[in-house]
């Protein structure tokens, strides 16, 4: 673990608040800064925590652009289980940033290579991510980039390993829902940001938490090549930080 500064929070709602400020003070430094924004439930308290913060007056996302990292393959953009609706629903809804400044990969593209390529040009037209936000699937996957024997570099289309599909089934009616493919930014586009914010909480996540951060850099936990990564700050709770408290006194 060479460059990542590590903050241990009681709970999720303390350790949304110290990501939060994190994307405040990068939205004060240039107010039309691109962020890079995760799905997942563990970026949820820090969305609430957006939210009342620009309430507040605190935050102007009027002229933030924002890249999410991935979206399931074949679902549309109001199926209730996609991507592009979970931001809606969680976040873009309630701030006040453009919808011509949020993008999602498009889930129904017909032409996936083009879809990619363009999605990759948006972001650099945009002059890259200044801040992109991450969560983590217990086998150390980062948007939907699963294990494999190399990092994935850019935009593409990824299948979903079985372990994924099954933590994620609890959004769906059932396993069988729960689509096969998805289309995700690289490791690559990931590694590009300027500065990354890693949110991981729960007792579920102690294990792949010490793996990626304190163990080799492979692509079998592709969250592991963070510690490659300049500027990462990995925000987590006692509960995920458990094992590697205990590892590394
Ligand atoms: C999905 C998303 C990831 C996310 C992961 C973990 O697979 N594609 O971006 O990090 O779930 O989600 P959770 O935070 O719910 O554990």
């Amino acid at each position: 673990m060479l460059y990542t500064k590590i903050y241990t929070a009681k709970n999720p709602e303390a350790a949304a608040k110290i990501a939060a400020d994190q994307f405040e003070a990068a939205i004060k430094q240039k107010p039309a800064c691109v962020i890079g924004l995760a799905t997942g439930s563990s970026p949820l308290p820090l969305y609430r925590e957006l939210i009342a913060r620009e309430q507040r007056g605190e935050i102007d996302f009027s002229r933030v652009r924002s890249a999410n990292l991935d979206e399931y393959k074949g679902l549309p953009a109001d199926h209730p289980q996609s991507y592009r609706f979970f931001m809606q629903e969680n976040l873009f809804d309630h701030i006040s940033i453009r919808p011509e400044n949020t993008i999602v990969p498009d889930g129904l593209a017909s032409d996936v290579e083009a879809m990619c390529m363009a999605y990759e040009r948006k972001i650099e037209d945009w002059g890259g991510v200044d801040i992109q936000l991450l969560g983590i699937g217990h086998d150390g996957h980062i948007g939907f980039n699963e294990p494999c024997d190399h990092f994935p570099l850019w935009t593409h289309e990824a299948a979903l390993t079985e372990m994924t599909r099954n933590a994620n089934k609890r959004f769906f009616d059932s396993l069988d829902e729960v689509p096969t493919a998805a289309f995700t930014m690289g490791i690559g586009t990931v590694m590009a940001a300027r500065r990354i914010v890693m949110i991981i909480t729960g007792a579920d996540k102690a294990e792949i938490l010490y793996r990626a951060f304190f163990g080799p850099v492979t692509p079998e936990i592709p969250a592991s090549v963070l510690q490659l990564h300049p500027d990462v700050t990995l925000v987590c709770d006692e509960a995920a930080f458990s094992l590697a408290a205990q590892k590394t006194v």
